[in-house]
C-alpha cells in the first residue's frame, strides 16, 4: 500500500497513544457527548486548521469549513451546523475566520473561470460589488486583496446575524457573540477585526426580523 496512505493510520495510532499517555481518561471524557462553547466557520484551506490555531482540544470547537468561509443562506449544510450549534449545543461564540491569501477570495477579484466553483465564488463577487468604491480605490493589488479578505469576513458575520436562527436566539435572550477574524498564513497570527455583534440592531432595517 502507498506509504502516504499507510502513514495516516500509523499516525492515528501514535496520536491515540500520545493522548492516553498524557491523560488516560482522554477518550473516556469525550465518549458521552460534547458541549463546545464555540462554533468556527472557516475556510477549507489546508493551512488554516481550526483547532490548532486556537489551541483547542477535541470537544472544544464545533467546526464548519467551506471555500472562503462563506455564510450562504441556502446552504443546508451551513444552516444545519448553525442550527445545531445555536439551538442544541448552545454555543456562546461564533467565529468567522477568513485568511489572507485566500484563493477563493482572490479568484473572486478576477475573471478566471475555474469550473463549478465559479458559482460559489460568485457570492464573493457580490461582496466586491458592495464595497467596490473602497476596493477600487486601493491601487496596490496586494493591499486590495487583503482588504477584500477582511470585508468578506465582515459580510459573513453580518450574514450570520441575518439568519432566522441567530435572530431567534437573540430574541429568546440567548447570548451569542459573532466575531470576525482573519488568520495570517505567513506568521500564524490572528487579526481580530473587532466587529463583534450581539444583537440585530446593527443590521440594515430590512434584515431585522419581526419575531
Ligand atoms: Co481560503
Amino acid at each position: 500500500m502507498e506509504t502516504f496512505y499507510r502513514n495516516l493510520l500509523e499516525n492515528n495510532k501514535k496520536w491515540v497513544a500520545e493522548n492516553l499517555e498524557k491523560d488516560p481518561d482522554f477518550f473516556n471524557r469525550l465518549k458521552n457527548g460534547q458541549q463546545p462553547p464555540l462554533l468556527w466557520i472557516g475556510c477549507s484551506d489546508s493551512r488554516v486548521p481550526a483547532n490548532e490555531i486556537i489551541g483547542a482540544n477535541p470537544g472544544e470547537v464545533f467546526v464548519h469549513r467551506n471555500i472562503a468561509n462563506m455564510v450562504i443562506h441556502t446552504d443546508m449544510s451551513m444552516l444545519s451546523v448553525l442550527d445545531y450549534a445555536v439551538n442544541v449545543l448552545k454555543v456562546k461564540h461564533i467565529i468567522v475566520c477568513g485568511h489572507y491569501g485566500c484563493g477563493g477570495v482572490q479568484a473572486a477579484m478576477t475573471n478566471s473561470h475555474i469550473g463549478l466553483i465559479d458559482n460559489w465564488i460568485r457570492h464573493i463577487k457580490d461582496v466586491y460589488r458592495f464595497h467596490q468604491d473602497e476596493l477600487n480605490a486601493i491601487t496596490e493589488e496586494k493591499l486590495r486583496f487583503d482588504r477584500f479578505v477582511e470585508l468578506n469576513v465582515i459580510e459573513q458575520v453580518m450574514d450570520l446575524a441575518k439568519t432566522s436562527i441567530i435572530q431567534e436566539a437573540w430574541k429568546a435572550g440567548q447570548s451569542v457573540h459573532v466575531h470576525g477574524w482573519v488568520y495570517d498564513i505567513k506568521d500564524g497570527l490572528v487579526n481580530d477585526l473587532d466587529i463583534t455583534i450581539k444583537n440585530n440592531e446593527s443590521l440594515g432595517a430590512v434584515y431585522q426580523l419581526d419575531l
